[in-house]
């Protein structure tokens, strides 16, 4: 039984003031860059006709087990899990795919035109062990293409991350493409894929032995020196793609060639969901020059995910392409740049106000300034002149606006010039206009 607050153990001496391992709180600056890089991300994602979609934090435990796939690593060793007081099983949200994918059906979604393209940004768990680009609370910008095969949707999606990661000032990078067949053809490869691992399966290291029970096409994925001589002569995804799939993925790539995207086709990448079919695809920087682990951290992965939908209990098969961007890899890149939102504004005036009548009203001045859409800086809890001229000039802000008992009674305040300390009195109902004359 978890202790409660009351019971020892769970005393105020056990208040930790820092955040959970692996989680952040995004202040100042940092803020504004996450921020600013969402703005910018969505900003791209409406001019090509997406939608914005919020879904719930906490998501029914159930939904992730049957879409992410129950022996895939983001559900057995990463899942936040928690039962509520009234029994049900919940889980934070390790991605958003299916989710998105619930709410499709949960508002009837599919009574729209399709393809319904959505676009969502924020935080989600995976208990992993943190480290540099690998966090527990992790922050996402995606894209959701529901209702549509055809591959113009899975180049749209690729064209869009391509899109936001190069506005977002990040150059190099490697667009890995594969394709990992559909019901029809990927058992056929997987078998193959078991018994060419079966019969080398005391060469392979413990995780991949555990792979070959569970999840066979990770066998492809693993990092480990020992298993890569293998994996060069493992059974090829390719040699057995059927007629359809072979046709959309020779679609997919001529569609990029077409918009002039370089893609480099990787036939081992088969990604860590168990949603996906056909097309798959990370997108990549190269290492900077120094750093230890040679393998570059994927800053988005995707891909289709033609039977999420039925996975989810759906009768009817709804198709559907998608992407995620890792916000926090995309933002401690090298030479990202500084994209501020555009809510942040650098404060014009710091304004100052002198006794008990000018307190009051100050509230009601900093509302006149909010309609003329200028922004200030203002310490209202401090009483003497020397104290808030000092913040103002701290601060490096232009124009002080000074709220004195004689200002009160005349309904004016005096704009000052912080630079040339040039002064002007003006009048409440004038100052709006006044306002408008200040230089920034
Ligand atoms: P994913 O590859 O698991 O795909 O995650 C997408 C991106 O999120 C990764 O490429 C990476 O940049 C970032 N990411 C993942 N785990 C972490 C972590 N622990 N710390 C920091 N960043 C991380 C998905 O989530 C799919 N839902 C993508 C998708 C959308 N497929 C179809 N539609």
């Amino acid at each position: 039984m978890p202790k409660k607050p009351t019971e020892k153990g769970m005393g105020k001496e056990d208040i930790k003031l820092q955040t959970p391992k692996g989680m952040r709180d995004l202040i100042g600056e940092e803020y504004y860059r996450y921020q600013g890089f969402f703005e910018k991300a969505s900003e791209v994602a409406i001019y090509y006709g997406f939608q914005p979609i919020e879904t719930p934090i906490l998501e029914s435990e159930g939904l992730f087990y049957h879409s992410v796939g129950a022996h895939t690593d983001i559900i057995e060793k990463e899942l936040y899990t928690l039962r509520t007081k009234g029994g049900d099983r919940l889980a934070l949200r390790p991605e958003g795919t299916a989710p998105i994918m619930r709410a499709y059906f949960e508002h009837g979604l599919q009574s729209q035109p399709q393809p319904v393209m959505l676009y969502y940004h924020g935080p989600f768990f995976r208990h992993d062990s943190p480290q540099k680009g690998r966090y527990r609370e992790l922050r996402q910008f995606g894209l959701e293409v529901i209702g549509s095969s055809k591959s113009i949707t899975d180049a749209l999606v690729i064209r869009l991350v391509n899109t936001i990661l190069t506005e977002a000032g990040l150059p190099d990078l490697t667009i890995e493409i594969n394709s990992i067949g559909d019901r029809d053809c990927r058992p056929i490869w997987k078998r193959e894929l078991v018994n060419y691992y079966r019969k080398h399966a005391k060469e392979i290291c413990a995780d991949c032995r555990e792979r070959l029970k569970d999840n066979p096409l990770r066998l492809l994925d693993c990092k480990n020196p020992k298993c890569q001589t293998l994996k060069i002569a493992a059974p090829s995804v390719i040699s057995y793609l059927c007629t359809g799939c072979k046709q959309h993925f020779k679609e997919v790539l001529e569609c990029l060639e077409a918009m002039n995207i370089t893609y480099t086709i990787n036939n081992n990448l088969v990604r860590g969901l168990d949603y996906y079919s056909r097309t798959v695809f990370e997108i990549s920087m190269a290492p900077a020059e120094g750093e230890a682990d040679g393998l570059p951290l994927a800053l988005a992965g995707g891909g289709r995910y033609d039977y999420l939908s039925r996975a989810l209990g759906s009768k009817k098969q709804v198709p559907a392409v998608g992407v995620a961007i890792g916000a926090d890899r995309v933002l401690a890149a090298p030479g990202v740049a500084n994209l501020l939102p555009r809510l942040i504004k650098k404060p014009k005036i710091f304004f100052i106000q002198l006794g008990t009548e000018a307190k009051m009203k100050s509230l009601s001045i900093i509302e006149i300034l909010r309609h003329t859409k200028t922004p200030i800086a203002h310490s209202l809890s401090k009483d003497s002149l020397s104290a808030q001229l000092g913040i103002a000039e701290k601060v490096n802000i232009p124009y002080a606006m000074i709220l004195g008992q004689k200002e009160v009674i005349d309904n004016t305040v005096i704009i000052r010039d912080m630079r040339s300390r040039a002064q002007d009195v003006v009048k409440l109902d004038e100052l709006a206009n006044y306002l408008k004359t200040l230089k920034a």
